[in-house]
């Protein structure tokens, strides 16, 4: 079968995981790229070679006969619209994550898809960490027996350059940090829980980065990490408008009773998703969740903190997210040339974004319980199927 031709939507930033799709044994090369700034269409030039077709306007990639798939990895408040567009022309998507900044959002998207009966993937990378497959194979073995509890604490130390100085600081773009990146987290305890959020509260808020200096918006944001931004404080050129919460913490009712907790903060010295599986026979947790990292199994009882009965070495790459990214990729491109099943689910990501919005609903809503709207059953029996009709 021939090569997928690929076009790129939002070539900069995140666009660059397509380029994995050159690595993949299934066959595809890169065709188009499509930014609003210059450079980022300049770099895809150099990175593809000067007879890639480049543009401003993205209607322009989904229209061209030349290009079979599209990557679409432009901010978050334009996922609905591109990918609506993309699917409608035809074109199977691979959309990066969170899928949409509101529930309705995301359900108007698997509706196209559903519709059009064309190929809808999401870019949740975390469904390829070593760390997380190492955890599911670990409970699915019932080695810690049934899981009744979950856990995760999510330390970002990249938060103050990556959120507060572009437009992920604003709610009217992002939404919350729950869905840019806790649709990852709460996602990864759906899968391993088995189950989707029944009900979930809220609490959170903004304290640290509307302290810091800000840029004047004539500014571009400048979202690059770097170690020398700290304490926190210490941040100059965050955005003017910033009404995002800094600070996030829900708790998850699960449709089969498993109870789960995420908390979330961006001001920490030090990253890192912490995992905890609490079982009817032990627990399991995370240290590290990509590259060098391992895995704590605690099945003996013993009045004491931090000695497993068991521990599991990982050894992922250091760069790619470990390894994950170009699993993925590699994983759309079969999906579209031929059928493969896939880890990760549109439908999942639609119950992580709905979670994500009503967490930060009820944490701004006086922490009020908020229930997750149920998706019509012919889209569940759609995307369960994988898209197979
Ligand atoms: N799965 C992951 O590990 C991961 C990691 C980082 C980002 N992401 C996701 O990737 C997406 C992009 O994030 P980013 O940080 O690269 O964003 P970004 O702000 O750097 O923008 C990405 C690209 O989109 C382009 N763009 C913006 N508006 C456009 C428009 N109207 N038309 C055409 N191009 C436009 C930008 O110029 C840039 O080239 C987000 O949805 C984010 O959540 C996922």
């Amino acid at each position: 079968m021939s090569n997928l031709r690929i076009g790129v939507i939002g070539c900069g930033g995140r666009g660059n995981v397509a380029g994995f799709a050159l690595q993949s044994k299934a066959g595809a090369r890169i065709v188009a790229g499509c930014s609003d700034y210059e450079p980022h269409l300049e770099a895809f030039k150099e990175k593809y070679g000067d007879d890639v077709y480049t543009c401003v306007d993205y209607q322009d990639i989904i229209s061209r006969d030349d290009v079979d798939a599209v990557f679409i990895t432009t901010p978050d408040f334009l996922h609905e619209e591109m990918a609506i567009a993309a699917l409608e022309a035809g074109k199977p998507v691979y959309l990066e994550k969170p899928l949409a900044i509101s529930i309705e959002g995301c359900d108007r998207i698997l509706k196209a898809a559903y519709k059009t009966k064309t190929k809808l993937f999401l870019g949740h990378n975390m469904r390829h960490f070593e760390s997380v497959l190492k955890m599911k194979e670990i409970i699915d073995s019932g080695q810690i027996g049934e899981i009744q509890a979950v856990w995760c604490r999510h330390f970002i130390d990249y938060g103050g350059d990556a959120y507060f100085k572009d437009w992920h600081s604003e709610k009217q773009y992002a939404n919350s940090l729950l869905l840019q990146k806790g649709a990852h987290d709460i996602d990864v305890i759906h899968w391993l829980a088995g189950s989707y959020t029944e009900r979930v509260v809220g609490m959170g808020k903004l304290s640290v980065y509307d302290q810091c200096a800000r840029r004047h918006e004539s500014e571009r944001g400048d979202a690059s990490f770097r170690d020398e931004n700290w304490p926190p404080l210490e941040q100059t050129k965050c955005s003017p408008k910033i009404d995002i919460e800094d600070h996030n913490m829900i708790m998850m009712q699960l449709r089969n009773g498993i109870q789960c907790s995420y908390l979330q903060c961006h001001y920490t010295p030090d990253t890192c998703r912490n995992y905890t599986f609490i079982g009817t026979k032990g627990r399991l947790e995370n240290i590290g969740d990509t590259g060098n990292s391992q895995i704590y199994v605690y099945t003996d009882r013993h009045s004491s903190f931090g000695t497993p009965n068991q521990i599991f070495q990982l050894f992922g790459q250091d760069q790619a997210h470990g390894g994950a990214d170009p699993n993925i990729v590699d994983e759309f491109i079969r999906f579209v040339k031929f059928n493969d099943l896939t880890n990760t689910s549109p439908l999942a990501a639609r119950n992580s974004v709905a979670t994500g919005v009503l967490g930060a609903a009820s944490l701004r809503e006086g922490n009020v319980p908020k229930v997750i709207p149920e998706l019509d059953p012919a889209l569940v029996d759609y995307f369960e199927n994988n898209q197979q009709w």
